[in-house]
């Protein structure tokens, strides 16, 4: 199976993404690394071990990484969406913390690179203040890594500002620095077709019938649902960072171009922006940037591998 480490802050999807990458016999989840982001990177460490717990997986490392972007303070917490907990306010019918790894998240990045015999897939679900931090503080490892898949960015309009898409607006020059890194195939899976791949009340039905800890996971859904269906008037769920993790198992599901991306890393109205430079001739490193999927086949595949958690 091919070696993964997953960079989360979870947070609902991040909770589905987990565990659709712990399900998925294509993939070894090799280590979860953490961050600050939707809430308190105290929060979202506890939540990580929580998810490993219900997986019955805590025998995957999970360390704990960032707890501020690079440069300036965090603009905002997403825990409107996610819960003051980041669980939805669902975290007590999680099972308790599994164990936490004593190394610090780039120490269990630079490990598992270095150990693997083939290169490792980095999936990022969060702020890319870690991932940004390994390639600019280990630049030897950079050829261990076969592929950067990271949920962020929006070509329109995005969710916490005006263009601003949370992940990125989070820590704009992490981001930046990822998204330009050369010699390192990079996948950007943005809001534009997040947002197409809404899961409807049919469907966490569905997943809830799978058995008592799908039904826990459906829970953590209810506020973030409330949150959507109050801002979009639609009910139903984004699945944002499990099409990351679909993507990473499954490459070329989410059928990606090649366009240079930039980041806006000025202070004011733009800050968080990602500019994706769709000339036929654009200069700089090429990001994949998944913008199109066959949707209705991405949401019955991670129905049907996250249904077996039962
Ligand atoms: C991203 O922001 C977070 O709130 C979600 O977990 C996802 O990673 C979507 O913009
Ligand atoms: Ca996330």
């Amino acid at each position: 199976p091919m070696p993964l480490i997953i960079d989360t802050d979870p947070g609902v999807d991040d909770t589905f993404a987990l565990i659709l990458a712990l399900l998925s016999p294509e993939v070894d989840v090799r280590a979860v690394t953490v961050t600050f982001g939707n809430v308190s990177r105290e929060k979202t460490f506890a939540n990580a071990r929580r998810v490993l717990a219900l997986a019955g997986r805590t025998d995957v490392p999970v360390a704990a990484g960032a707890v501020r972007p690079l440069v300036h303070a965090q603009g905002e917490l997403a825990a409107d969406w996610h819960g003051a907990d980041g669980l939805g306010l669902r975290s007590a019918e999680f099972p308790e913390p599994g164990p936490a790894d004593p190394r610090p998240a780039l120490t269990l990045m630079a490990d598992v690179l270095s150990a693997s015999p083939e290169p490792v897939t980095i999936v990022s679900l969060g702020p890319m203040t870690n991932t940004a931090l390994l390639l600019a503080g280990h630049p030897a490892l950079i050829p261990r890594i076969a592929r950067i898949v990271a949920m962020g960015g929006s070509l329109g309009t995005g969710n916490t500002r005006g263009a601003g898409e949370f992940n990125v607006y989070a820590d704009p020059e992490a981001a930046q620095r990822v998204l330009t890194q050369p010699d390192v195939p990079v996948t950007l899976v943005p809001l534009d077709l997040t947002m197409q791949c809404l899961a409807d009340g049919a469907w966490l039905d569905a997943l809830a019938a799978g058995g008592p800890r799908c039904a826990a996971l459906v829970g953590t859904v209810t506020l973030y649902r409330e949150m959507f269906r109050e801002r979009y008037g639609v009910d139903a769920a984004a699945l944002h960072d499990t099409l990351a993790v679909l993507e990473a198992i499954t490459p070329g599901t989410l059928r990606p171009k090649p366009f240079p991306v930039s980041v806006a890393c000025t202070l004011g109205p733009a800050r968080g922006m990602t500019e994706v430079d769709r000339r036929p001739d654009a200069p700089g490193p090429l990001v994949q940037v998944a913008l199109d999927a066959d949707v209705p086949a991405v949401l019955s595949e991670t129905l049907r591998r996250l249904i077996t958690l039962g």
